[in-house]
């Protein structure tokens, strides 16, 4: 056992069988996986489960051959969860739809066909840009069906922000709907995708869902409506190796470029599966709900495919938590009997606002256990998620990971045996994720100290790489501390050896629990022909955890306006998308730099947050700090 863990007695009866399972996962890595392995079925079983010859690119179940669609869907369709619901489906307006484990796997195929017959085949990346419908699940099942590279991009991204992810992904199909619906709005999508086509180097298929029945134009020999080329029947899922591509990602990093990240079709189920089983112990008869977007991690590892893995029924919602009214969460609880949900900080915020009286007015006793993602969970709500909505007898399972890790890698684990919890702590590794804290030097920190987050040991969610860039595979998440997994994250360890997760260690922002790098928003500043200069940081928000707040500076002969800024600002909700639009702009004449011109962010936002500036010693012009003070005392 890890002397790091609690060696409390009563941690050790209680847990026991945590400490065991921990222990042997690490110790006994072939017998541990080999085991939970075979969470899924393998068409041709692995005969090595891990490859480390060639770190850090480390592959797992060697050899093994399998289908995440065939796991998801057909192995169920044989036994008694033929006729189960899969999915519950909720939109914004109008009636539910229901969808069993056998009406699904018939769509799935029904698609699959669809898009073979387009020309579509095993390799080929797909760009699946789409609302929170049915159809967007059953193309990503699909997708997997057939051995095709899926990228899901979130519908809120703009058109430049799609354009270079169906670029740098090589996507020539894309699926999307006319429209999709959000707090009464219609997004336009299949116009979103038109220009962003017009931006990339050209796509052969558009695929499009009639949803909101809105006007769009149709290009003759590249649109095509999803009714008219779904054919009935049975498509053979294709024999996937466990390490080939199964879907790619992109997520913000430090750099402008997000990162591709690209998952496995065997590691990458295996642990989504356990990592569920385990953290949340779902039973059989229960009804799961993950309140996220199939547009980023939570939503492909826990709305779409580890509750299917493990033939659970989900709600999928479509629209917002607080539309058309801010009991909108409470009510679906109730109406669909939930009761394992699962949603983030910074959704139990806003709803927190509203006040008690919107969920004591819905019956919420079918709640067994709730959970949490996307950024530490502040005290205040998780008390008031633990006892205004769990009635002070559900377990909060706060799940630490990120879109790299694939699922969990630290989170109470309702199974295994749950620990006491505290509010805002993460509680204990999964099996198999050997966590420890290091400080600059790569020391390990003392109990109490706070220190970077690695992983020192590679676990079956492990990304294979980043998307034709395995130098930044490297560079971003084994080179700091040389092999050992570098999350970004700062965090400790207290002396019951409980991990407290404790923000980005990077300049990443968490904007309503999304990633939002800054340089990508800086970016998309200075591509504007008015823009010279910009710095974009976070200010904390009680909500949102970060709002993002930019200074910028005009290039001659463009003069600051109200106006201006209004429009600053509609172009970036347009190219990167309302997610990444900063909340306040300020132009100023200078920002402070360094000597060599780099731009000090960390200046301006704690001159702006009215804390010290730090080491300045490197500054260019100290005037700019002075402007910045000024700027910052004429909006306070
Ligand atoms: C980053 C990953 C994981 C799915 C959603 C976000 C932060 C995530 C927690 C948590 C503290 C958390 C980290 C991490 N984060 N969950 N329970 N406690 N921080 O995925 O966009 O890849 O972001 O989210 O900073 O590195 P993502």
């Amino acid at each position: 056992m890890k002397d790091t863990l609690p060696m409390d007695e009563k941690y050790k009866v209680h847990m026991s069988k945590y400490f065991e399972e921990y222990e042997r996962s690490l110790k006994d890595v072939n017998g541990f996986w080999n085991e939970n392995g075979r969470i899924i079925d393998w068409f041709k079983p692995f005969d090595k489960v891990l490859d480390d010859s060639k770190k850090p690119f480390y592959r797992w179940f060697i050899n093994g051959k399998t289908n995440l669609s065939y796991n998801c869907l057909d192995r169920h369709i044989q036994n008694e969860k033929r006729n189960k619901v899969a999915f519950i489906w909720v939109p914004e307006r109008g009636e539910e739809k229901v969808v069993t484990y056998f009406g699904l796997y018939r769509r799935v195929n029904a698609f699959a066909r669809g898009l073979l017959n387009l020309g579509v085949k095993k390799g080929d990346k797909i760009t699946i840009y789409m609302p929170m419908i049915l159809e967007a699940p059953i193309a990503m099942l699909a997708c997997a069906r057939i051995g095709a590279v899926f990228n899901v991009v979130f519908s809120g991204f703009g058109e430049q922000a799609l354009a270079e992810r169906i670029n740098n992904s090589n996507s020539k199909t894309i699926i999307t709907a006319d429209g999709g619906y959000r707090k009464g709005n219609i997004i336009q999508l299949k116009n979103i995708v038109d220009k962003a086509i017009d931006l990339s180097n050209g796509v052969d298929n558009v695929i499009v869902v009639k949803n909101t029945h809105t006007e769009i134009d149709m290009e003759p020999d590249r649109d095509y409506y999803y009714d008219d080329i779904i054919e009935d029947g049975y498509v053979e899922p294709e024999q996937m190796d466990s390490n080939d591509p199964l879907f790619i990602l992109y997520t913000s990093g430090t750099t402008g470029k997000p990162k591709g990240i690209l998952h496995a079709n065997g590691g990458y189920p295996v642990w989504i599966a356990n990592t569920l089983k385990w953290a949340f112990n779902p039973k059989d008869e229960d009804r799961w709900w993950c309140a996220a977007d199939i547009g980023w991690i939570t939503g492909h590892s826990y709305i779409v495919f580890a509750p299917l893995l493990l033939g659970l029924t989900s709600v999928m919602y479509e629209g917002a938590i607080d539309y058309p009214k801010p009991d909108r969460m409470w009510e679906i609880i109730e109406r669909y009997g939930v009761n394992l949900l699962y949603t983030s900080p910074t959704a139990i915020r806003l709803l927190m606002k509203y006040g008690e009286k919107y969920p004591l007015s819905h019956d919420l006793s079918s709640l067994k256990t709730l959970g949490t993602v996307g950024e530490p969970i502040n005290p205040a709500a998780w008390h008031w998620y633990y006892e205004v909505i769990g009635k002070s007898r559900c377990p909060i399972i706060d799940t630490y990971w990120q879109t790299e890790t694939g699922g969990f890698t630290i989170s109470p684990s309702a199974r295994l045996g749950l620990p006491d919890l505290k509010p805002g702590s993460a509680t204990f590794p999964m099996p198999g994720i050997d966590a420890e804290i290091l400080d600059e030097n790569g020391k390990n920190v003392k109990p109490g100290e706070k220190g970077y987050i690695v992983i020192k040991k590679p676990w079956p969610g492990l990304m294979l790489t980043v998307n034709n860039d395995d130098k930044r595979y490297i560079d971003t998440y084994f080179s700091k501390f040389k092999g050992k997994y570098f999350m970004g994250d700062y965090a400790i360890q207290d002396d019951d050896g409980y991990y407290w997760l404790l923000g980005r260690s990077d300049e990443v922002l968490k904007v309503s629990g999304h990633r939002i790098g800054t340089i990508e928003v800086e970016d998309g500043l200075v591509s504007m022909k008015e823009i010279a200069e910009a710095a974009v940081f976070g200010k904390p928000d009680t909500v949102k955890g970060d709002t993002i707040v930019a200074f910028a500076t005009l290039k001659d002969g463009y003069e600051k306006s109200p106006e201006l800024i209004e429009n600053i600002k509609k172009r970036i909700r347009n190219n990167l998308g309302p997610i990444m639009v900063p909340e306040e702009i300020h132009i100023v004449s200078t920002v402070p730099k360094t000597r060599s011109g780099k731009i000090m962010r960390r200046v301006i936002k704690a001159v702006y947050l009215d804390q010290l500036p730090g080491d300045i010693s490197t500054l260019e012009n100290e005037a700019s700090v002075e402007e910045i003070k000024r700027a910052v005392d004429i909006i306070k």
